[in-house]
């Protein structure tokens, strides 16, 4: 590996492309990693000249963090290949890191999720928190100063590590380092919900990069807005510069979309073909609406779901031709926000069984379960993709319906979704707060003419492939030269 010259890359993020479970007997397995930010750099991880940072999950990977040579993993012979040095930071400091401020403060003020019964408390326990955010952005920047080549790049990753940049350059001057939001960002009066402090460290954190990255404009404007804002930051908004304690940092937009022809060759795979029998099967012909998402806040399923309730509540037409296929992954069950969701997800879901189905007709399927394989599955068999978030930066799975649907699916599409920015023209897109919007827009997707569909389909995975993965890395690492 060319590691010791300016070719050298390093990816740093806090979830890695691999994380490992435990194994009966055996050593623990490797498990590929999920979510929109491994997906979209999953494909660049086995260059020769990458180095992929990220955090030990658990203690699973803690375990085999130690244990791996010279701290290194070696993927080669794994499907996504490469090297890897995964951190093992104390398990303390990466759950507050992790869950107390990445998770449910950063995540919360990008998302806009906070409301006044919920609104922050930022206390001493909160501090403690913030401390070892800090612990733990310095333990990337120490691994990323010790692994760099002189004149490496440096592509840091979302906001677990809004730190990290400016770190890394007070240790290592000599290195061109990137930052990329994947989250939307907030505007300024709501970004001040931060203590003050803070809300200024995060900032300058990100400043420490020569580029910083977002997947919309929107998202690029509201950061430029809070710099000058909050830190008084002299801002080129034609030149997309930030200008702030004697550096200047550049600000890009790049959109990511998906890789039609890899996407393809995995459905293609025996095991999406046997889930895809399954769902045939219990659908029965009936027309489908399809939605898949991490059981998360800001994708707004509980909207959704009463959206799909208003459907058949309006247009008794349906009843008996439509089934609705909600795949939730569970994600972030330590925060209590995320199991009270959860289970309104699914009291939600079973009300609605309840009030409309028969002894032929289950007018609902919600499966709260990793299966990625039976969601591609899902992808092909959609006549309508309903994609709702209240927020999102960018939202992979509008772009992967249509590019995977065998039947043209209809896209129903909230504008807050970063995505809404390029597939807002063939989607019908809604206001996410809309539930009644919602329930129309579905009906009207259902009755969609088949040639207009397919006009709209066509043109939705143009756009969605029209920056691959590679190419949405390869402009960040360019606006680095
Ligand atoms: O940017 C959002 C993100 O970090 C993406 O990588 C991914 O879609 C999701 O959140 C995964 O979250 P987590 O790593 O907490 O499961």
């Amino acid at each position: 590996m060319d590691d010791r010259s300016d070719r050298q890359v390093l990816i740093a993020s806090n979830r890695g492309p691999v994380s490992f479970t435990p194994s009966d007997g055996g050593a623990p397995a490797l498990r590929r990693g999920g979510g929109g930010l491994v997906s979209g750099l999953a494909g660049v991880a086995g260059r020769a000249e990458v180095l992929w940072v990220c955090a030990a999950l658990s203690d699973t990977d803690r375990q085999a963090a130690r244990e791996a040579p010279g701290g290194r993993l070696d993927l080669a012979g794994h499907d996504t290949g490469g090297a890897v040095r995964m951190l093992d930071i104390p398990a303390a400091t990466f759950r507050r890191a992790y869950n107390g401020v990445a998770n449910s403060t950063l995540w919360f003020v990008h998302h806009l999720l906070y409301d006044t019964p919920n609104a922050p408390h930022f206390d001493a326990r909160s501090r403690r928190d913030w401390q070892s955010y800090e612990a733990y952005n310095a333990a990337f920047a120490d691994a990323l100063a010790r692994d760099a080549a002189p004149g490496a790049r440096v592509a840091i990753q979302d906001y677990h590590l809004s730190l990290a940049p400016l770190m890394l350059r007070e240790r290592r001057p000599d290195l061109r380092i990137a930052h990329f939001s994947h989250t939307p960002w907030a505007p300024p009066e709501y970004y001040r919900l931060l203590p003050d402090d803070l809300g200024v460290r995060v900032l300058e954190g990100i400043l420490g990069a020569d580029h910083a990255g977002f997947l919309a404009d929107r998202w690029a404007e509201a950061f430029l807005d809070c710099c000058e804002a909050v830190l008084d930051a002299k801002i080129d908004r034609h030149a997309r510069t930030v200008t702030h304690a004697g550096r200047t940092t550049r600000i890009g937009v790049h959109a990511l979309g998906v890789d039609g022809a890899a996407l393809r060759a995995r459905a293609a795979e025996p095991d999406v073909a046997a889930r895809a029998a399954a769902l045939r099967a219990q659908v029965d012909g009936r027309r489908l609406i399809v939605r898949i998402d991490r059981t998360e806040l800001s994708k707004n399923l509980v909207r959704g779901l009463a959206a799909y309730r208003e459907l058949l509540a309006n247009h008794r037409e349906w009843h008996g031709r439509v089934v609705h296929l909600a795949f939730a992954y569970p994600s972030r069950y330590d925060l209590p926000e995320y199991r009270a969701y959860t289970e309104e997800v699914r009291r939600a879901a079973a009300s609605i069984i309840e009030e409309f189905g028969t002894d032929t007709w289950q007018p609902l399927i919600l499966q709260v379960e990793d299966d990625y394989p039976r969601s591609l599955a899902a992808y092909g068999l959609a006549d309508v993709l309903l994609v709702n978030p209240i927020r999102d930066g960018m939202n992979l799975v509008a772009k992967e319906g249509p590019v995977l649907s065998e039947r043209d699916c209809a896209l129903v599409l909230s504008r807050e979704a970063g995505a809404a920015a390029e597939l807002a023209e063939d989607a019908l897109t809604v206001n996410p707060y809309d539930v009644s919007q919602t329930a129309e827009a579905l009906h009207r997707a259902l009755l969609m003419p088949a040639g207009e569909r397919a006009e709209r389909c066509r043109r939705l995975v143009e756009a969605a492939t029209a920056l691959p993965p590679d190419r949405w890395f390869a402009d960040q690492l360019a606006a680095l030269d």
